[in-house]
Order: structure tokens, then sequence, then C-alpha cells
């Protein structure tokens, strides 16, 4: 059925929109939903006793970010940061700007910074740096998606929810021109014109 968003949706499974844009699923949301509940347990064992303070980026990490807290037991408390980077098509520009700082210190405190989706790592190089810099206790990086053929700065994450080929995708928060986030599942994107939309 055109336009279909069921969460009972398959992998592989393709839908065409009425403005000729088609996905491809590549993780259902039964997946992402059964990967997070691990990873929250992974959290919680490596910081037993450990009140965890989580971090997310805005816009694409917002429903990780509140599906991975809510699967981390104990004292967790959270806030968000807003990053651009220029441009509003699908490629990485490179450089990037904070467009919205936490409302809390992160000093002496357990981080966990939470991104939708680790590309070129030129984003998390740059927010990295500024959080080492507010001095945090530890500091720990989880991502849902990780894209390794695509990196150029050498970022690596503790906890990665799937790794997936050189390809775009949205859904599940990731975004094609703010579109698409609302998928709960996450897709390969191909655009009407099957215009390229990676580098
Ligand atoms: P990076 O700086 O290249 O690692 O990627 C930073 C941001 O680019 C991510 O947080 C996403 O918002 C966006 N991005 C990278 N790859 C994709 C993709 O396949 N789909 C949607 N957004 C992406």
């Amino acid at each position: 059925m055109p336009g279909k968003r069921s969460n009972k949706a398959k992998s592989a499974e393709v839908v065409e929109f009425a403005n000729g844009e088609k996905i491809r699923i590549l993780i259902t949301n039964d997946r992402i939903q059964k990967r997070i509940a691990e990873i929250g347990k992974e959290i919680r064992a490596d910081f037993p006793n450990e009140p965890l303070h989580l971090v997310g980026v805005l816009k694409g990490a917002v429903f990780f970010l509140s599906d991975l807290a809510r699967n981390i037991a104990g004292d967790v408390s959270f806030d968000v940061i807003a990053v651009s980077s220029y441009g509003k098509n699908s490629q990485s520009s490179g450089q990037v700007k904070l467009t919205r700082d936490l409302d809390s210190s992160i000093e002496n405190r357990t981080i966990i910074v939470v991104e939708d989706i680790l590309d070129t790592g030129l984003t998390l190089r740059y927010l990295l740096r500024i959080f080492e810099q507010r001095k945090p206790k530890q500091m720990r990086v989880a991502v849902l998606l990780d894209k390794p053929e695509r990196r150029i700065a050498p970022v690596q994450a503790h906890y990665v929810g799937f790794t997936i080929p050189n390809e775009f995708v949205v859904g599940y928060g990731l975004d094609y021109a703010e579109r698409y986030r609302n998928l709960p599942h996450v897709a390969v994107l191909t655009l009407k014109d099957h215009a390229p939309l990676h580098p």
C-alpha cells in the first residue's frame, strides 16, 4: 500500500510515496527496539552504580535518546544539544556549528553522548572536543547507526546499534530535508529521479 507506515513492516519491503520517492526498509522498528534494550543493559552493566547523564544530539537522536533512556535502569537524566552542519542536503559539509547548548553542566558527571548516526565522524569529533573541555568524569558515545566506510575523522562509538553500508538512510529520527524522521523504521531512501543521495 503506498505510503504505508506500519510497525509490522519487514526488512527489504519497499514503499513508494506519492512524490515518487521510495524507501526500502533496512532495519525494522522491532529490531531497533530489541537492540536498544540490549544497549541499555550493556550501559548499566558498565556503570552499575553510577548516575548517568545522557546527552542527545538534536534532532536526529530524539527517538533513540528517548528509547535508550527508558532502557537504562536506575539513575538517569538527560539533556540535549543541537548542531547544524551547513547545507540542508544529504551530504555532510564538514563544517559544524553549535545551535543550542546544554541546559546544565557536565563537569564531573558520567555522560553518554547519544547520536543518531556516525558517518564522516566530523560532528562527533566537534562535539567531543567541546565536551572534553567541560571536564566530565567519564564520557562514552552511543550511536544507533554506524557507517564506517564514510569515516573521515577517527571517531569511534562505545555502543553501536547497527553497522550499515554506505547508503543514505531515513527514519527513526533521521531525515531527508526534514522529512521521514517519523518513520518507525530505518530505511534506504531513493529519490524520484534516482538522483544520488550520497557522495
Ligand atoms: P557526520 O558528521 O558525517 O558523522 O554525520 C553527522 C550527521 O549527518 C548525522 O548526525 C546525521 O544527522 C547526518 N547524516 C549522516 N548520514 C546520514 C544518513 O544516511 N541519513 C540522514 N542523515 C545522515
